[in-house]
């Protein structure tokens, strides 16, 4: 969890090479449904694309559908990761009910804090690579040749909900739809609040540091 551009998705990634856990993103599954051709998106997946360029939350029912969809996911050997989800009340009400059902848990949610100015600093700069979603950022995490990821060579481009019009809409939502969030799992003994100053990769080991406790382990 945590406001739009907190680091997120770049933590989830170095979660992801140090533990071997799945990573879904709903972000990134809606991004690439949106690059899909116009005549392969439902209605409701164009009316979601709608709402993501504005900023605004997607409805529960489409990404629950999306997400119902990936339920394999919960099942990968080395565990999972969500990012950019759950969102809503409803959305983790959900959550829990199929996770009861499935006879899972989750293992902790942890929350990324940190100040506005230094989001708004984050989104404005960030890059993102068409083909592999690589995600970089023009002075704090730049790829070695410019607009070229250094992956796969793909090409970077600037997301349409960074323009600052759309940061607005996406900060206020998160404020009002997604930080209830953080007094529910509270209440069921899950967050884990880390602190998301700093270079990524010492964010990635402050949050190792706070999983260890919750038995979440490093894989060489
Ligand atoms: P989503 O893609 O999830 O966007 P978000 O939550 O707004 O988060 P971001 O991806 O913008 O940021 P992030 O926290 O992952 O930061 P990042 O690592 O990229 O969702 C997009 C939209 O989809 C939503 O607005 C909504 O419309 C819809 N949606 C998705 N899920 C939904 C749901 N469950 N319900 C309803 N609607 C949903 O980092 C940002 C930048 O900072 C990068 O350039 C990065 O390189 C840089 N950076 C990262 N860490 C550091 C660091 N430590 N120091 C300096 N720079 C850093």
């Amino acid at each position: 969890m945590g406001a739009p551009g907190v680091g997120k998705g770049t933590q989830a990634e170095l979660l992801n090479r140090r533990t071997h856990a799945c990573h879904l993103s709903t972000g990134d599954v809606f991004r690439a449904a949106g690059s899909r051709p116009d005549c392969e998106q439902s209605p409701a997946m164009k009316e979601a694309l709608g709402y993501m360029r504005r900023g605004a939350l997607v409805p529960d029912f489409t990404v629950w559908e999306m997400v119902r969809e990936r339920r394999e996911c919960l099942h990968c050997g080395g565990g999972f990761i969500l990012d950019g989800f759950p969102r809503t009340l409803g959305q983790a009400q959900s959550l829990k009910e199929l996770m009861d059902s499935e006879g899972l848990a989750l293992t902790a949610v942890v929350d990324y804090e940190l100040p506005v100015s230094a989001i708004v600093a984050r989104l404005g700069g960030r890059r993102t690579c068409g083909k592999c979603k690589a995600v970089y950022h023009v002075t704090e995490r730049p790829s070695k040749v410019e607009g070229r990821c250094d992956r796969c060579d793909g090409s970077l481009f600037q997301r349409e909900d960074d323009r600052p019009e759309s940061i607005k809409v996406r900060l206020e939502a998160y404020n009002r739809s997604t930080a209830p969030l953080i007094e529910f799992y509270s209440g069921l003994g899950l967050l884990v609040q880390v602190e998301a100053i700093g270079s990524p990769e010492e964010i990635c080991d402050r949050s190792m540091a706070a999983l260890q406790s919750r038995h979440v382990e490093a894989i060489s």
